[in-house]
């Protein structure tokens, strides 16, 4: 499937001010079942830096931030089915709560992978908060502890995300439009 990317996106699917609430809700159901624990935060890259950010800085407690550099999708919208670490995190996990930050979960593929490969560093216990889930497309079992909010099976890009490199620094989330070879 191609979508447009030669133009700027115009369908906004969730707002900056809906993602705004949304990090704010989060932000607080964590703080109110980490306080006194030891948290780390592992941001998955590129994709959630910008969720990672807002996050953190709204989370009341003292938490330490790293983070994993993944990739399954290489340059388009359908994941290649392999999952490459380009960048591991570089803190001893031993007797840590391990929250990932994550912009979307769509597969599956890729959390169900991460979650594991974190839990044999030594993790206390390793929970997942995903800013957006598409669960039309799962095809493997992921639970989601921390959830902001669902979306169709539309391809998103904006706040993080991604077609092809582009557009992640938009501050709300698109839909990219379908391209007709055709026309
Ligand atoms: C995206 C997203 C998730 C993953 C979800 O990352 O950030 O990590 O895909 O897809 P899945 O549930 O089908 O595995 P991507 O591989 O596009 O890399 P990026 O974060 O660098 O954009």
């Amino acid at each position: 499937m191609r979508y447009t990317h030669e133009t700027m996106p115009q369908t906004i699917l969730v707002s900056r001010r809906v993602i705004e609430e949304t990090v704010s809700r989060l932000a607080a159901e964590i703080a109110n079942d980490y306080q006194g624990k030891n948290l780390v935060a592992v941001g998955v890259l590129k994709g959630a830096f910008i969720f990672m950010a807002d996050l953190v800085r709204q989370i009341n407690m003292p938490l330490e931030i790293n983070f994993i550099t993944v990739s399954s999708y290489n340059d388009g919208t359908e994941s290649s089915g392999t999952i490459t670490v380009h960048q591991d995190i570089t803190t001893d996990l031993k007797g840590k709560d391990v929250l990932v930050i994550e912009d979307i979960v769509d597969t599956g593929y890729t959390l169900c992978f991460l979650l594991e490969h974190l839990k044999v560093r030594g993790a206390r216990n390793v929970r997942l908060c995903a800013l957006a889930d598409k669960p039309s497309r799962r095809t493997h079992n992921v639970a989601i502890d921390y959830l902001g909010f669902t979306v169709p099976d539309r391809f998103i890009v904006g706040y993080g995300l991604d077609y092809d490199n582009r557009f992640r620094y938009l501050p709300d989330m698109y839909a990219l439009e379908e391209y007709d070879d055709n026309c």
